[in-house]
């Protein structure tokens, strides 16, 4: 399915169509063998298109969506996780790492495109989904961050805008963006990082106070956090905001007497919300997920085994089928003709930061 947008932002340098009928970018941005289709958008790091990739011959493989990070500093620890950890990360519902290549000016990340939009569109465009639409859109996402977390990766930026569909009428979405992730051998996370509406209160946390610069109203001991609980937080947000609608200033309110349920927005301009009305079974999961102590909160073997969220689970898709996965050998999985090896990639990132 193609891309929608047509639309070039100033700076590229468009020709005619090509011979096969697309837009020919040409000044350096993207290495010679890419040539670009389409302007996907623009994310916190970098600028995302669409390209052909010339050496494919299969045209289904030769379409690739290309994140573009300048050359040069902006190449910095952030993008040598998301490079080294998404190409090490195999999964139905993770976006796919193709390769990283260098143009005259950019390091170029290239992953399979995923062109059906995003959760985040999908809920703008029908206001808010039906509750088993959102099990499924969770069910996936769950799939794919149990997973990651099996690998040792926490992604720290989960929200609705990264789970991305290939096509829309197969409702199958994919997680993006590791920019923000964190391995169990880096050091252990203790940054303020992600998106606000969807970070958990200790993430929030750990924006120190401008004047005695602690953090501000839950101290974990050091400021440091659990990256999966982080995420599992993100994924309460994401189902929450799917039942009840977009809310991009979205902030939770807690029970103030015992901080263990979460106080669903309702009343005057609350845009409706009242009048959601959700099955027992889902506001249960909802409350155990979005817990304000991190402690309290439900971990991945209680969202699996959760009756809301097991309904409907595709067979052969549980945790077992995700642990098969993470213990596969990755060199086996890296074995596909072609493909990088770390080696490759830490040597073309070290040129990356030559700018
Ligand atoms: N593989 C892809 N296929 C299609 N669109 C993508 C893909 N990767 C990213 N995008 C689009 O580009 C935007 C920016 O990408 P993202 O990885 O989030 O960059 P950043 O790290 O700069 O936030 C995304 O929100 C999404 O709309
Ligand atoms: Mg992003």
């Amino acid at each position: 399915m193609p891309f929608e947008t047509p639309h070039w932002p100033h700076g590229w340098t468009v020709q005619a169509a090509s011979p096969r009928g697309c837009a020919t970018e040409t000044d350096g941005r993207l290495p010679y063998f890419l040539i670009a289709q389409g302007y996907i958008g623009q994310g916190m790091t970098g600028e995302v298109v669409q390209a052909w990739d010339s050496r494919v011959a299969d045209p289904a493989r030769a379409q690739v969506a290309v994140k573009l990070i300048p050359r040069g500093a902006a190449v910095d620890e952030y993008v040598k996780r998301e490079v080294l950890h998404l190409h090490n990360l195999w999964h139905a519902h993770i976006v796919l790492f193709r390769e990283v290549c260098l143009s005259p000016s950019h390091l170029c990340i290239l992953m399979e495109p995923l062109a059906g939009g995003s959760v985040l569109d999908h809920v703008r465009k029908c206001g808010r989904l039906e509750e088993s639409l959102s099990r499924w859109f969770l069910q996936q996402a769950v799939m794919a961050v149990d997973y990651s977390h099996m690998m040792g990766v926490c992604n720290r930026d989960i929200k609705l805008a990264h789970l991305l569909m290939a096509d829309p009428s197969e409702a199958c979405v994919k997680l993006i963006d590791f920019g923000a992730c964190k391995h169990d051998d880096d050091s252990e996370p203790d940054t303020y990082i992600g998106t606000r509406s969807y970070m958990a209160p200790e993430v929030l946390a750990c924006m120190p106070d401008p004047k005695s610069r602690r953090p501000r109203w839950y101290d974990h001991g050091k400021g440091r956090y659990d990256g999966r609980l982080a995420d599992i937080w993100s994924l309460g947000i994401c189902l929450f905001q799917m039942l009840f609608g977009i809310d991009e200033q979205l902030v939770l309110e807690h029970a103030p007497s015992k901080r263990s349920s979460v106080v669903f927005p309702c009343g005057e301009g609350d845009g409706g919300r009242a009048a959601v009305s959700l099955s027992p079974e889902c506001r249960d999961l909802l409350n155990r997920v979005l817990q304000y102590l991190p402690e309290n909160r439900l971990g991945m073997d209680g969202i699996w085994a959760h009756p809301w969220f097991a309904k409907d689970l595709p067979p052969g898709s549980g945790r077992e089928h995700n642990l098969k996965l993470a213990l596969a050998k990755t060199e086996e999985m890296h074995s596909v003709p072609g493909a990088q090896s770390e080696r490759e990639i830490l040597q073309i990132l070290k040129e990356a930061r030559t700018a």
